[in-house]
């Protein structure tokens, strides 16, 4: 079944697909091994950053590979591209997805250039999310500042502007800007669900929440009530890839990398598991 089928399975009985951010085998391992164990269809996806180190033709052929041999429903989505060079080259290394950003644009260079993307993908049948208003936060800032502090820098989606950009773009799904921030800090975001619900209400497109971690389970479940299909979850991963290298590593005299690996996968699986749970989309393969 093509990404689409999901998606519109999601909105339907009411569940969001995970969107993991991947950059090595040993994640991409861990989101299959969750993916498996609780028979749910997942997203992978790699920034431009993670794309720039694991390069999107291996990340394509690893998902590949993936897929073939435990017959899943993986897909795999260029996160956050921010041009149409990098959505072509995603496009060509056969991903199902493309997310072109053009948060950083004024509203009608966003909106021509999600357009071009939209085209692109349209030929090759691919899902094309577009941006619109600013999340704000990084990965790698966590826990120091408020997270208040962090969501004032960005820039709230506002349901008319929406509206008008699903309109003449034409895309599929749409990230919005509701108080989720990317990254983890001192704090839960407290979300606007009451703008989620007009900019569904007056795109009817399918949307999607980036900045899945830290964010409250309940506000979760709300959110996806409200029409969230796609979660995008990163920093969690990391933290646990990072927390449990610092520890396996310290206590082993162990020089073959992949012997230590396995408490590492199967520390951000368990992330994974959970998330997907939350989610509502183990059993929905
Ligand atoms: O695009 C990726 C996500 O929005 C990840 O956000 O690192 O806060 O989970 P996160
Ligand atoms: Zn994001």
């Amino acid at each position: 079944m093509p990404l689409k089928k999901y998606l519109e399975r999601a909105e339907k009985e009411g569940f969001a697909l995970g969107a993991f951010n991947a950059a090595n085998w040993e994640v991409v391992k861990a989101i299959c091994q969750a993916a498996e164990k609780l028979k749910a269809p997942v997203i992978i996806e790699s920034s431009p950053g993670e794309a720039d180190y694991i390069a999107l033709e291996n990340l394509g052929d690893l998902i590949e590979n993936a897929k073939a041999k435990a017959r899943l429903p993986i897909f795999l989505n260029l996160d956050h591209g921010k041009s149409i060079e990098a959505v072509k080259q995603a496009l060509k290394c056969g991903f199902d997805m493309v997310h072109f950003d053009g948060s950083g644009l004024d509203f009608e260079e966003n909106k021509k250039i999600t357009k071009r993307a939209v085209l692109l993908a349209r030929k090759k049948k691919v899902v094309i999310e577009g941006e619109l208003g600013y999340i704000s936060g990084r990965s790698e800032a966590f826990l120091k500042m408020p997270v208040e502090e962090i969501q004032s820098l960005g820039v709230f989606t506002d349901s008319d502007e929406a509206k008008i950009f699903v309109k003449a773009t034409g895309i599929d799904v749409l990230a919005v800007f509701i108080g989720n921030v990317h990254g983890m800090y001192k704090g839960e975001p407290k979300l606007d669900l009451e703008r989620l619900s007009q900019i569904r209400e007056k795109t009817q497109c399918w949307l999607s929440l980036h900045g899945g971690s830290g964010i409250e389970v309940r506000q979760i479940k709300q959110a996806i009530k409200r029409g969230i299909v796609k979660i995008n979850v990163n920093t969690e991963l990391r933290l646990a890839y990072k927390k449990k290298v610092k520890e396996v590593f310290s206590q082993s005299n162990e020089v073959a990398i992949y012997k230590l690996m396995p408490p590492v996968i199967e520390a951000v699986q368990k992330v994974v598991e959970e998330k997907i749970k939350i989610f509502g989309s183990a059993g929905k393969r």
